[in-house]
C-alpha cells in the first residue's frame, strides 16, 4: 500500500542499466515465523554506460534489512540511504562484491509475489517484480546473473528443497534441519528464479533429446494429487519433441521440474529448470478434470516449457517486450495443440476467445498497444492484448513470410540473441534478416492500439469478366492515439463459383493463375485487387483462419452464408460463415425484443443447423462448434450500446427454439455418443474430445424441452459417468433448470463426494456462479458462506466471482445495480491482501461504456468509491483512474 500517487513508466525513458551482476549466490534459512535471506552479488559497472560510478541503487520491498557489506566490510547505516523501495549504495571500485541480509515474512505474503507459503509449502512467483521482495536487486530482465541458491530448513516439514539449475549438494545441519544447492549454469534476470520447500512426492520420468543427452523430468505434488500428473507429463514429453521437430528446440539443463502449488495468481511460471504451475494447470484425471480442464494442462505445460527459448535463453529488455515472449509463446503453444487435437477447433476457439474477450479490453479504457508505451503496474498488463494479440501479429508473420522463412526467422532470433534481453524489434529483425523482407509497416501492429476495422466491398464486370475487391481498412481511437496508420493485414482468401468450387486465382497484372487460395496483403488504407477470368460472379471466403485480428465486414446474405457454411474449402470459415448467419438472426431478435414485438426466428438459422447436425461425415467437434450459438459476451462486444436484457431474451429465445425445431436429431446425436461414452473408458484425445463436446451441446439442447425423458438421460449422465465431463454438464444442466428438487440433491451429493478436491469444488462453485435463473447474486453470496470458499485463493475468487461477473451477465448486470455494489465491495476488500487479483476481477466494471445511460451511472459510482476508498494498490489505482479518466 502506498499513499503518493503511483508514477507512470515510459518505454522511451528506457536506460541500461548502470550496474551488472555477474553472480548471484543466495542463502534461505526458512523458519515457520520468518525467513532470512543471504544475498552475495558479484557486481561491475556496466562498460555501456561509461566512466565513473554513480550511485548504485538495488530494489527492495518489505525488507527488513540486517546487515550491508560492501566488499566484505559492514556499512555503518551512514553509508547507506534506505527507503521503501531502494537501499542506495555508494560503490568505491568498478568491480565489488554487495552482501545484504534481509528478514522477510513469507508465511504472512497473501499477495502470492515474491517467497510465500501456499498450504505448508514455500513457494516464490517472481515475475514481474516480485524478487525485489526477496532480497535487494537489480530487479529488471536485462540484468542476466548466474545463480547458486542454498536452501536449509527442517528435514520433517520440509524434505523437498528445489530451485533452479542442477542439485550439487545437501545435507544435515543441527536441530533436525537440512541444507541443499542449486547450481543454475545458464544466466537469467531475477524474475525467473525460484524455490519451492515442502513434503512433496513426486512422478519422474526421462526424455531423451535429439543429441543424446537424457533429461530427468518431475512432477512435485503434495501426496494426495500424486494420482493426477500422468497427463501433464504426457503432455510435456510431447512438447519437448515437438519443440526439437517443429522449432528444432532442445532442452538444456539435466533436470526439469513442475511444482504444482494450490495458491497462485496466474495459470504458472516458467522459472528457469522449476516450473511452478497453479494446481488447475498440472493435474488431471478422467474423474476430477474436464475436457476442457485436460486440453488446458496440456497447453499450459506445453506454454511453459516453450518459454525454456522463448523467455528464458532470449529473455525480454524491459517489461514493455513482454509480448515478445508471450505472444511469441502463445503462438507456438497454440500450434502445438492444434497438431496435438484438431486445428480447425483449436483455431475456432481461440478466435471466439479473442473477439469476446480481447476485442473488449481493446476498446476499453484500458486498451494499449501490443508493446505498451507506459504502464503504471506492469502485473496490469498480462493481458489478453500482450498474450493473444501478441500471438495473433506472430500468427501474421508466420503467414507472410510461409512455414520456412518464419522457421528461418525463429532459428536465426534465437542464434543471434541466445544469452541476451531483446526487444520486439530485435524478434523483427531477425524476421526481416532471414527472409530479406522490410516489415517497417508491419511493425506498426506494435505500436498501434485499437481493433481495425476491414470494410470490404465487391465489383463484377460481367463483361471483362473481372471480380474486383476493394479493402478499406480504419482504426477506433484508442486512450492516448487518436490518429492510426494503416497496417499491414494479411487477407487468406479463395472464391468459389455456384457449385462450390475454388477458383484459380489470377491477379490483374499477373501472367498466370497462382493457386485457388492465397494471401493478399492490404497495406493502404483503400486498396482495391481484381482477378480476372471470372466468367460467373464468385462468392468470395474471406480472411480464412481468421488470418489477422481485424473486424471483416462483407455484406453477404443469409442465403450466401448458409452456401459458404456448406460448400467452403476452409474449415474455420464454414464455422464462421454460421456465426455470422447466427449473429444476423439474434440481432433481428433482440430488436424485435427492444420494439416489444413477439419473437420470430428466421427458420434458415434452424434448416442450417438442422443439416449439420444431420451430416455424419462432419467431424463431430466441428458440429458441436457450430451448434454453439454466439455467446452473450461476443454479442455484448459487438453492440454499439448493449441491451442486456434484449441480448440474453434473444438468445434464450433461439435456444429454444432450435432445442424444439431439431430435438429428434438432437436426441438421436445425444443417445448414440451416450452409448459409446458408456462403453468406452476416458481418454483425453481429440476424437473423444469431439464425441463428448456434440454429447453434451446436445443435451444442454434438450434440457431446454423440459421433457421427461431428457431429466431421466441427465440425471442418468450425472449419476453413472466417469468422468467430469460427463458430469459436470449433466450437474450444470440441471442447475439451469427448473427442476428444483433433482438440482438440490445433485448438487449436494456432488459436493459431498467431491469435498475433499479444491480443484473440483471450483467447478461446483462455477457451475451455480454461471447460472442465469433469477436470484444469481443471493447465490453467489450464499455460496461464498460455505466452508470450502475463502478469498484468500485465487482459484476460488475466479471460480465464484469470476465466473459470476464475466459470464453471468443477465444477472451481474442486474438493473439495481446490485451486482456492481457487489463487485466493487470485492475488489476493496481483496485490495487490501492481494492486489493482482482484485485488479483482474475489476476488469468487468471497465467495460461500463458498453451500456445504457442507467447502467454506465452505477458502474462509475462504484469506481469512483473504489477510487476514493483509501489505501489503494497501485494494480487498482491504475484501473480504476484510466477507467474514470
Ligand atoms: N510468465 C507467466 C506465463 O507464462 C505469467 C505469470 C505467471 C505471471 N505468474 C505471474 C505474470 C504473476 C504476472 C504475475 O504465463
Ligand atoms: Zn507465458
Amino acid at each position: 500500500m502506498r499513499t503518493e500517487q503511483p508514477k507512470m513508466i515510459y518505454l522511451k525513458d528506457y536506460q541500461a542499466p548502470e550496474y551488472l551482476i555477474d553472480e548471484t549466490h543466495l542463502t534461505f534459512e526458512l523458519f515457520e515465523d520468518h525467513s532470512l535471506v543471504h544475498a552475495q552479488l558479484v557486481m561491475r559497472r556496466n562498460p555501456a554506460r561509461g566512466e565513473g560510478l554513480p550511485p548504485l541503487a538495488l530494489d527492495g520491498q518489505q525488507l527488513e534489512l540486517l546487515s550491508v557489506k560492501l566488499d566484505d566490510v559492514e556499512l555503518p547505516p551512514a553509508d547507506y540511504q534506505l527507503t521503501d523501495s531502494h537501499l542506495t549504495l555508494r560503490p568505491q571500485r568498478a568491480q565489488f562484491v554487495v552482501d545484504t541480509s534481509v528478514k522477510i515474512h513469507p508465511e504472512t505474503n497473501t499477495a502470492l509475489e515474491g517467497l510465500y507459503t501456499s498450504g505448508s509449502l514455500f513457494c516464490t512467483q517472481c515475475e514481474a517484480e516480485g524478487f525485489r521482495k526477496i532480497t535487494y536487486y537489480l530487479d529488471r530482465p536485462d540484468v542476466m546473473s548466474i545463480f547458486t541458491t542454498t536452501v536449509i530448513a527442517d528435514q520433517h516439514k520440509y524434505p523437498v528443497l528445489l530451485s533452479n539449475g542442477n542439485p550439487v549438494g545437501s545435507g544435515p545441519v543441527e536441530d533436525g534441519r537440512h541444507w541443499a544447492t542449486w547450481e543454475d549454469p545458464f544466466k537469467k534476470p531475477a524474475y525467473l528464479f525460484a524455490l519451492v520447500a515442502g513434503d512433496l512426492w513426486c512422478v519422474e520420468d526421462t526424455f531423451t533429446t535429439r543429441s543424446n543427452r537424457e533429461v530427468a523430468l518431475r512432477i512435485y505434488v503434495e501426496p494426495e494429487n500424486i494420482d493426477k500428473c500422468q497427463h501433464a507429463m504426457n503432455s510435456l514429453k510431447k512438447s519437448m519433441r515437438w519443440d526439437e521437430d517443429t522449432y528444432g528446440r532442445e532442452y538444456d539443463l539435466d533436470i526439469f521440474m513442475i511444482v504444482a502449488v494450490n495458491d497462485f495468481n496466474m495459470g504458472a511460471m516458467e522459472n528457469k529448470g522449476l516450473n511452478i504451475f497453479n494446481s488447475s494447470a498440472v493435474l488431471a484425471r478422467a474423474e476430477t478434470a474436464t475436457d476442457a480442464a485436460h486440453q488446458r494442462v496440456e497447453a499450459i505445460v506445453a506454454h511453459e516449457y516453450f518459454h525454456n527459448w522463448s523467455g528464458n535463453r532470449v529473455t525480454c529488455r524491459d517489461w514493455f517486450q513482454l509480448s515478445l515472449k508471450e505472444g511469441f509463446t502463445v503462438f507456438r503453444d497454440a500450434g502445438f495443440s492444434a497438431d496435438m487435437n484438431s486445428p480447425t477447433v483449436k483455431r475456432i476457439q481461440d478466435v471466439a476467445y479473442l473477439r469476446t474477450h480481447q476485442f473488449a479490453e481493446d476498446a476499453g479504457p484500458m486498451a494499449h498497444a501490443v508493446r505498451p508505451d507506459s504502464f503504471i503496474e506492469i502485473s496490469n498488463f498480462y493481458t489478453l492484448t500482450v498474450y493473444e494479440k501478441g500471438s495473433e501479429v506472430v500468427g501474421m508473420l508466420h503467414t507472410l513470410l510461409g512455414a520456412e522463412g518464419f522457421r528461418k526467422g525463429s532459428d536465426l532470433y534465437f542464434d543471434r540473441h541466445d544469452g541476451q534481453a531483446v526487444t520486439c524489434d530485435d524478434f523483427i529483425k531477425a524476421m526481416e534478416d532471414a527472409n530479406g523482407v522490410d516489415l517497417t509497416q508491419f511493425k506498426r501492429w506494435y505500436s498501434q492500439a485499437g481493433t481495425p476495422r476491414l470494410n470490404v466491398t465487391e465489383h463484377y464486370d460481367a463483361a471483362k469478366q473481372t471480380y474486383s475487391l476493394t479493402f478499406a481498412q480504419s482504426c477506433p481511437a484508442t486512450p492516448g492515439q487518436t490518429e492510426k496508420l494503416p497496417f499491414v493485414i494479411p487477407v487468406a482468401l479463395g472464391l468459389l463459383n455456384a457449385n462450390g468450387e475454388e477458383l484459380p486465382l489470377h491477379l490483374q497484372g499477373e501472367s498466370a493463375a497462382v493457386g485457388t487460395h492465397r494471401v493478399l496483403s492490404v497495406t493502404e488504407a483503400q486498396q482495391t485487387f481484381t482477378f480476372t477470368g471470372m466468367a460467373q460472379q464468385p462468392l468470395p471466403s474471406l480472411l480464412r483462419g481468421f488470418s489477422a485480428p481485424v473486424k471483416l465486414h462483407f455484406p453477404y446474405s443469409r442465403d450466401q452464408l448458409m452456401f459458404l457454411m456448406q460448400h467452403d474449402t476452409d474449415g474455420f470459415n464454414r464455422w464462421e460463415a454460421g456465426q455470422q448467419l447466427a449473429v444476423q438472426v439474434l440481432q433481428d431478435l433482440i430488436g424485435q425484443h427492444q420494439r416489444g414485438e413477439a419473437l420470430v426466428m428466421d427458420p434458415r438459422l434452424v434448416a442450417a443447423l438442422r443439416s449439420v447436425l444431420g451430416n455424419e461425415q462432419l467431424d463431430q467437434a466441428m458440429v458441436a462448434e457450430m451448434l454453439s450459438l454466439p455467446g452473450e459476451a461476443y454479442l455484448t462486444e459487438i453492440s454499439e450500446i448493449a441491451d442486456v436484457d434484449a441480448i440474453h431474451a434473444a438468445r434464450e429465445f433461439a435456444r429454444q427454439h432450435l432445442a424444439e425445431s431439431l430435438h429428434e436429431a438432437l436426441w438421436a446425436r445425444y443417445q448414440a455418443n451416450r452409448e459409446v461414452s458408456k462403453a468406452t473408458p476416458y481418454v483425453a484425445q481429440a476424437e473423444h474430445f469431439a464425441r463428448r463436446a456434440l454429447q453434451n451441446i446436445a443435451l444442454s439442447y434438450l434440457m431446454l424441452t423440459g421433457k421427461p425423458q431428457v431429466l431421466a438421460a441427465a440425471l442418468e449422465q450425472f449419476e453413472h459417468s466417469d468422468n467430469m465431463t460427463e458430469r459436470l454438464t449433466a450437474l450444470a444442466v440441471l442447475v439451469n433448470s427448473p427442476f428444483d428438487a433433482e438440482k438440490a440433491k445433485a448438487l449436494a451429493s456432488f459436493a459431498e463426494h467431491f469435498k475433499d478436491n479444491p480443484l473440483v469444488m471450483d467447478q461446483w462453485f462455477s457451475v451455480q456462479a454461471g447460472c442465469t435463473l433469477p436470484g444469481g447474486l443471493e447465490r453467489v453470496k450464499a455460496l461464498m458462506q460455505h466452508p470450502a470458499f475463502t478469498l484468500k485463493n485465487p482459484n476460488k475468487v475466479r471460480a465464484l466471482i469470476g465466473a459470476f461477473a464475466g459470464q453471468n451477465l443477465i444477472n451481474f448486470h442486474a438493473a439495481d445495480g446490485s451486482g456492481y455494489r457487489f463487485l466493487a465491495d470485492l475488489v476493496i476488500q481483496l485490495n487490501a491482501f492481494n492486489p493482482q487479483i482484485a485488479s483482474r476481477q475489476l476488469a468487468p466494471l471497465t467495460r461500463w461504456r458498453k451500456y445504457d445511460s442507467a447502467r454506465q451511472a452505477l458502474m462509475k459510482a462504484e469506481l469512483e468509491r473504489i477510487r476514493t476508498c483509501g489505501d489503494l494498490s497501485s494494480d487498482v489505482f491504475e484501473v480504476v483512474s484510466k477507467s474514470l479518466a
